[in-house]
């Protein structure tokens, strides 16, 4: 029912108006106001969906009514009735200004009139959208990641496939993972999946929509949804093949429909790459200390992430392949890429190794290894960044960390 206030300018005129809402339904007048204070007041106490006010009320005229109406009956959408002939550019004007949702003519015909009121009193459902829930609730706000690094076979996708399988434990069935290489050690190669279709496929489209992103995810068996690079596509052409429109529209869609859009990501995809990693809350830096031109790669790398104004808390570096055995030092690396280091991954070639060749990520093969429990630290020190409900800035305070056990159930349960 859409409860509708009505204000008259001159003894009669609200019956008129009534009258021409009569034939609806769904609407209830719940009130009428003779002047602009009375408008406001009643506004205020019987909160209707829709104030229909007149710009020349007594007193208080139109605009300014509906001013005062909009501060104390914020969820009342009020439209402006003007006399005929002054629906003009100036009054259009002093009505947004006054915060009106629409302005009618007194004589607009009973159908536009009941359209214009089923509109603006139906405004207040959005609420009820699951949009709504995303744009007020912090604890789903969406969070993109992109696993990037500075050079092939750094660690990326096994870190990418890894991090994404520990999220989605966390947050069931809200976790996306795009593979944006599909050369090297590809996702899918690493999670035993053979995708029909993949990013590839979806880019020939012009258009995307959420049904249209959606039929071109697969499921791992975990829950985790993929969006899988096409074959044998290499970064050069994947980059040329995406603009950063269609990468704008892919990474809105992903966002609305899912908690946590996770990139494996080169950092050589040209502008697609920039796009996607300004409109992520974290790009996770690997790097290693297996040789020289990594480590000065990285440090370019970050540099330029710094450049694009990105902060420096949303960088997370990460040094994978750690071991007694690696030709440079932390210090080396430190001295070299200004940035703390975030995360450290051990090198164990025989679980990792073994791992790929089953299709089956460390996490969930050798959840005790040391390199599965470095990749879910990483994981909860993310999450613990991320603000809760209670926590309404972006950039709150972290809570403590979560202790993920992935056979069984998280030891702090997740809202
Ligand atoms: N921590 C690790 N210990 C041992 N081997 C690793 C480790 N991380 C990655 N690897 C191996 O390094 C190779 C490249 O890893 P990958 O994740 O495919 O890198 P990228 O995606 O950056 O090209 C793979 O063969 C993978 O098994
Ligand atoms: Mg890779």
């Amino acid at each position: 029912m859409i409860r509708v206030l009505i204000s008259e300018n001159t003894p009669g005129e609200a019956d008129e108006i009534a009258h021409k809402l009569a034939s609806a339904e769904d609407i209830q007048v719940v009130g009428y106001a003779r002047d602009g204070l009375e408008a406001a007041q009643m506004a205020a106490q019987l909160r209707p969906d829709v104030a229909l006010i007149h710009t020349r009320l007594a007193g208080m005229d139109g605009f300014q009514a509906c001013q005062m109406a909009r501060v104390a009956a914020v969820e009342t959408g009020c439209v402006l009735l003007a006399p005929p002939g002054e629906e003009d550019e100036d009054t259009w004007r002093r009505a947004m200004v006054a915060g009106a949702r629409g302005l009618l003519s007194t004589e607009a015909s009973a159908a536009h009139l009941l359209s214009v009121v089923q509109e603006v009193g139906t405004a207040k459902q959005s609420k009820d959208q699951h949009e709504y829930q995303l744009v007020t609730d912090p604890s789903k706000m969406p969070v993109t990641i992109a696993i990037t690094g500075a050079k092939g076979g750094i660690g990326k996708t096994t870190l990418a496939t890894n991090l994404a399988i520990c999220l989605q434990h966390q947050f069931p069935g809200q976790v996306v993972l795009v593979d944006f290489v599909g050369q090297y050690g590809d996702v899918p190669l690493l999670l035993d999946m053979r995708p029909r279709v993949g990013l590839g496929e979806l880019m020939l489209h012009e258009e995307l929509d959420a049904d249209l992103v959606q039929s071109h995810l697969t499921e791992h068996s975990s829950g985790l949804q993929i969006l899988a690079a096409p074959n044998g596509t290499d970064i050069g052409r994947m980059g040329t093949q995406i603009d950063v429109t269609s990468a704008a529209n892919l990474v809105s869609i992903l966002r609305s429909e899912y908690r946590f859009v996770v990139f494996d990501l080169p950092a050589l995809a040209g502008n697609v790459s920039a796009y996607l990693f300004s409109r992520c809350n974290f790009v996770v830096v690997v790097t290693y200390l297996l040789d020289l031109a990594a480590i000065r790669d990285t440090s370019t790398l970050i540099e330029s992430l710094a450049q694009t104004q990105m902060p420096n808390d949303r960088i997370k570096l990460v040094v994978n392949r750690r071991s007694q055995r690696n030709p440079f030092s932390i210090a080396d690396l430190q001295q070299t890429v200004n940035h703390p280091i975030d995360a450290q991954v051990p090198e164990d070639v025989v679980t990792v190794t073994s791992a790929l060749n089953e299709g089956i990520p460390v996490v969930l093969k050798a959840p005790g290894s040391a390199v599965a429990k470095a990749i879910k630290k990483l994981c909860n020190s993310l999450i613990a960044e991320l603000p809760t409900q209670a926590q309404a800035t972006p950039r709150a305070a972290a809570q403590p960390a979560r202790d993920v056990d992935l056979q069984g159930k998280p030891a702090v349960t997740v809202n």
